[in-house]
């Protein structure tokens, strides 16, 4: 609380984000929200995935020195999250006691806020005596999908064979097995991550990056299930003033040639920053785009392709057609994209700072879930909020067209394109002063003054 005199002061608050991309983003435009709020802000992060500390002048950063830095592919995440998690809690230790020092007598820390992959950081707190908050990154209906894993796995129901991936899952509903956010082939091991991240120990609240208009009646179901206050403060992009916490170089070429293309026109696809695809997906989704006869923008990571540096490999006939419709990029200004005027639909792998932003934007879907929570976060775009549909199965050049023209030109998609635009209203009333959101924030903020 801020106080006067020789009265400490406890308004920096530290935040631990988790190491990728998806995580970085919403952390970092928490940070900001909090700073406009009057707090003074510390970032404690990974070395693997740093963010950059000059893209945001206004917060300190202080490196754990981690010793699992080696590169976390899909298949490596949960192992890599584990061993983190083992490495770092001493050492975060050591990083909280040397920023009290520096603080002096009458500065203080007011709480300590963790992404919840990083959850030694709450023993940590706990050993110096400090508040601290969860942030649990992804949706209200992953968080209780999550919770609901260990009682499936008691009651035999996890694993589940091919037979019953179209299964409704009655507790969860809309979910079915296949949308549950699993990963199957380290499945003990993402069981013992995860009980250690839904483990809320002495925490004294948990923060979504969601938004009531969305998740209502389950955000009220965690609330209910919660020893402690739940603040569901989301869009943190739309509401953060935060500059781009990108890790990668954002081409931003792509502005000038959206700025050619007709309104509503273009199909944005981007995998987020983690999932990968084959030489033969690669190719196939070109082939989709072109066929689909409308111009698109594709970002293809460098390296993202399995067995090919980037796209090198595509056929030299699918490169000319590309030429000639689409716009490739390695990086994209994602939320700058989303918000033009050219862009009429997102082929999304649905992470969920992917989908908010889409959602945001009043831009409609074509799902391609590829692990984790973005199988339940494709379920709700297609079946809850309707703003999308999904693409499964292997991926077809055939399938890949129908679902472009279906989305952006055909008839059948013109009720998807209309709720978009209806959630994108329901969105913004949430952020305006009164709405949900806003009030969220106001409490968090008074929550975290009162420590
Ligand atoms: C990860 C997980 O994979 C995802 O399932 C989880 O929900 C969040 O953490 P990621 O796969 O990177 O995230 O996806 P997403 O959550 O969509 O985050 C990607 C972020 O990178 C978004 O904020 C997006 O705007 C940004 N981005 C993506 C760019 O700025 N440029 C791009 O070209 C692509």
């Amino acid at each position: 609380m801020e106080k006067r005199g020789n009265i400490r002061r406890l308004n920096r608050v530290v935040l631990v984000p988790g190491p990728f991309q998806g995580h970085i983003n919403p952390m970092l435009q928490l940070g900001s929200i909090l700073h406009s709020n009057g707090f003074s802000i510390t970032v404690v992060h990974a070395q693997y995935n740093s963010p950059k500390p000059s893209s945001h002048p206004d917060f300190s950063f202080l490196p754990l020195p981690d010793t699992s830095s080696s590169a976390a592919t899909t298949g490596e995440i949960i192992d890599f999250a584990l061993q983190l998690n083992t490495d770092c809690k001493a050492r975060f230790q050591e990083c909280l006691a040397q920023v009290m020092r520096q603080l002096g007598p009458y500065d203080g820390i007011a709480c300590i806020i963790y992404d919840q992959l990083m959850y030694f950081s709450e023993a940590a707190a706990k050993d110096l005596k400090l508040p601290c908050i969860i942030f649990r990154l992804g949706s209200a209906a992953v968080s209780l999908a999550r919770d609901a894993l260990f009682q499936l796995k008691a009651e035999g129901h996890i694993p589940f064979p091919e037979s019953r991936s179209n299964d409704s899952i009655l507790e969860l509903y809309p979910l079915r097995f296949k949308d549950l956010p699993i990963f199957s082939e380290k499945l003990e091991n993402f069981l013992q991550l995860l009980s250690n991240t839904n483990n809320i120990r002495t925490s004294s609240a948990i923060i979504y990056d969601t938004v009531d208009c969305l998740e209502n009646s389950l955000l009220a179901k965690i609330q209910q299930q919660c020893q402690v206050p739940t603040f569901p403060i989301g869009p943190l992009h739309r509401i953060s003033s935060a500059s781009s916490s990108s890790l990668l170089e954002e081409d931003t070429s792509c502005l000038a040639w959206l700025d050619k293309q007709s309104c509503n026109s273009v199909i944005y696809v981007s995998l987020g920053s983690i999932a990968s695809m084959d030489v033969d997906e690669l190719v196939e989704m070109g082939w989709g785009l072109v066929n689909s006869q409308q111009p698109f923008l594709w970002v293809v990571r460098s390296g993202s392709t399995l067995d090919a540096q980037w796209i090198e490999v595509l056929p030299q006939g699918l490169k000319k057609n590309i030429d000639e419709r689409g716009y490739i990029v390695k990086w994209a200004p994602q939320k700058e994209v989303l918000a033009h005027g050219a862009v009429g639909g997102f082929l999304s792998h649905c992470g969920w700072n992917s989908t908010l932003e889409s959602i945001c934007e009043g831009v409609p879907m074509i799902c391609r879930p590829c692990f984790g929570d973005q199988k339940v976060n494709a379920r709700y775009v297609n079946h809850v909020w309707r703003v999308g549909l999904e693409l499964e199965g292997d991926l077809k050049r055939g399938e890949i067209e129908k679902a472009v023209k279906k989305l952006m030109i055909d008839e059948e998609g013109e009720a998807m394109r209309e709720n978009a635009k209806k959630l994108k209203e329901n969105v913004k009333l949430c952020i305006k002063e009164g709405g949900s959101s806003y009030n969220s924030i106001n409490r968090l903020v008074e929550m975290i003054r009162s420590f």
